[in-house]
């Protein structure tokens, strides 16, 4: 047994040694995230560590496993900082718009503390906790590019439409909080950049409560958005402030 498993640790440590940078997902087991993972764990460049209340279940990938606590992210954060090679890209993935006890809002009357708070902890809070624990890997990274999922429903300029209160709220909160650290990078790290990212109208779980009104063509596969993504952390600037891009690289007001 134990020759079995110094081999495969001596295995891991080859492949490991023939990377050279590593990309973190966070909120390993949703669409987006797992279609990120799929694409990265390919590049031979690449160590992909997949962060997740759930195992990744892909083999090439190192699966890490939080409840999200302060200290299993801190451990987190020291797991990838021991791996020995900088961190080049982050993608948090987390976010819900509706569970057994969560609907999104119609009406103002509709807004429920315990709903709210959930939503804002989850949507909000979380992605800046993760950032916050990994500021230093952060830090010592040679070019490090982050995206978080927000959505296009957090601007203020394109809502249309009302309704969804707390989700919207959240991803407007979310972008407000990644203003912030993107300013706060530039003094830490001036060759990291932020982007919160609206992926489309994708096929998840997330969505799928509310997909019937989605016109025709316009519901993106996760690994459509995930390829977009990909392609704009490759080709994005850094230039000390927050871009807020959709799936199109194109910016969204604010
Ligand atoms: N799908 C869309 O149409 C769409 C549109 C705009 C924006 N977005 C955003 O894109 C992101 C990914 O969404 P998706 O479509 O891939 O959804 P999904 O498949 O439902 O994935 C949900 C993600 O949220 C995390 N999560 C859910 N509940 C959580 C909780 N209570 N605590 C901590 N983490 C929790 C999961 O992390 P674990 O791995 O730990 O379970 C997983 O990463 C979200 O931020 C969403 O708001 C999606």
């Amino acid at each position: 047994m134990t020759g079995m498993a110094s081999t495969q640790e001596e295995r891991a440590n080859e492949a490991v040694t023939a990377h050279r940078s590593i990309a973190v997902v966070v909120g390993g087991s949703g669409a987006i995230a797992k279609a990120l993972v799929h694409k990265w764990s390919q590049d031979p460049d690449l160590t992909v560590v997949s962060l997740s209340r759930t195992s990744s279940g892909f083999s090439k990938v190192q699966s890490v496993i939080t409840d999200y606590s302060d200290e299993s992210l801190a451990s987190a954060a020291r797991h990838v900082a021991a791996i020995g090679l900088p961190l080049s890209r982050l993608v948090i993935c987390n976010g819900i718009l509706s569970d057994d006890a969560i609907r999104p809002e119609r009406k103002v009357s509709d807004l429920d503390v315990a709903a709210f708070d959930t939503v804002m902890s989850v949507n909000t809070l979380l992605p800046m906790r993760v950032l916050g624990a990994f500021w230093r890997v952060i830090r010592d990274a040679e070019d490090p590019r982050i995206a978080v999922l927000s959505a296009r429903v957090g601007s203020l300029e394109d809502n249309k439409l009302g309704g969804w209160y707390s989700y919207r709220a959240s991803k407007a909160a979310l972008n407000m909080m990644l203003k912030c650290a993107a300013i706060e990078a530039r003094r830490v790290n001036s060759r990291a950049k932020i982007i919160a990212y609206h992926p489309g109208t994708v096929d998840s779980a997330l969505s799928r409560p509310f997909q019937r009104s989605v016109p025709d063509g316009k519901l993106f596969s996760p690994d459509y958005t995930a390829a977009q993504l990909i392609d704009i952390l490759d080709s994005v600037v850094a230039d000390g402030d927050l871009s807020y891009l959709d799936w199109a690289g194109q910016p969204i007001p604010w």
